[in-house]
């Protein structure tokens, strides 16, 4: 069934475009824009998409948009699904299956999220090298389809290694400082306190965000290997003695728009096959 589903949304896009994606982008809140930048692009509003949830969020568009960049075919998706908005885990995730079905091999998931590691600042990007699972449930819960992936998926790589090195070397050349580190995935949508931001550190945790764990769990699952790239929006809470608000992470994100939309431009530009 779910599969089904699946299938008429990646054949509703595919009759409306004549290439082949092979990289997926997931937008998070404020990064949006990179979508603008997509050559000859095809824009398809989630709402005209079968099987499709729809976007809620401000800050948030709600259309995929197809084309080319840095020479590469990719599918991005300008606004995603947060399990907060009131989404079950099927249908976060449900565009990562689409994706796959339409032929991504790579997906890169970025996010804005709250800095816990004290040695960050606001604006800094951080490259992810593994995440915690702190949402309580899972997008793998339920009968395992094997056609899409095996009942106990590893996880010990969720972050592709040949990726992450790839995007050290592409900072590197940019001349553009990143951060590198563990992303703490909570359902949201309240901030967390103080003393749970103490916790997250503790456990080993370097930011804190409201999404990427679930797309990164089916996305391994699937077989695509990923990239994370998290946008330090914000401290979390504790760490500055300011109160949290969306409008300062929607603020951050825009002043590191340039750095993050070059950024994810030489990454494409010389991704390994
Ligand atoms: Cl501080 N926490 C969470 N959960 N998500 C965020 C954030 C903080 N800052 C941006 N997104």
């Amino acid at each position: 069934m779910y599969k089904m589903e699946v299938k008429e949304a990646a054949e509703a896009i595919q009759n409306k475009i004549e290439t082949q994606p092979t990289v997926g982008l997931i937008l998070g809140s404020g990064l949006g824009v990179l979508a603008d930048e997509i050559e000859n692009p095809i824009t398809i509003q989630y709402t005209e998409i079968p099987h499709f949830p729809e976007s809620t969020v401000s800050g948030h568009k709600g259309q995929l948009v197809i084309g080319e960049l840095e020479g590469r075919q990719v599918i991005a998706m300008q606004g995603r699904f947060h399990y907060y908005e009131g989404y079950d885990m099927k249908q976060v995730t449900f565009p990562v299956r689409v994706m796959k079905q339409l032929g991504i091999d790579t997906l890169f998931v970025t996010n804005a999220a709250g800095g816990i590691n004290e040695a960050f600042d606001p604006g800094n990007l951080m490259i992810i090298t593994d995440h915690i699972n702190n949402m309580g449930d899972s997008p793998l819960i339920g009968p395992n389809d094997d056609e899409m992936g095996p009942r106990f998926p590893d996880m010990s790589e969720a972050y592709d290694r040949a990726l992450i090195d790839h995007a050290r070397q592409s900072a590197d050349r940019l001349n553009l400082k990143v951060q590198e580190g563990v992303y703490v995935g909570n359902t949201g949508p309240a901030y967390e306190t103080a003393a749970e931001v103490r916790m997250l550190r503790t456990l080993g945790g370097d930011a804190v965000g409201m999404s990427t764990v679930p797309e990164v769990m089916v996305a391994n699952h699937a077989g695509i290997r990923v990239l994370g790239i998290s946008c330090i929006s914000n401290m979390a809470a504790g760490i500055l003695d300011q109160p949290l608000t969306h409008d300062e992470v929607i603020e951050t994100t825009a002043q590191v728009r340039e750095d993050f939309l070059g950024f994810v431009k030489e990454l494409l530009k010389t991704l390994p096959a």
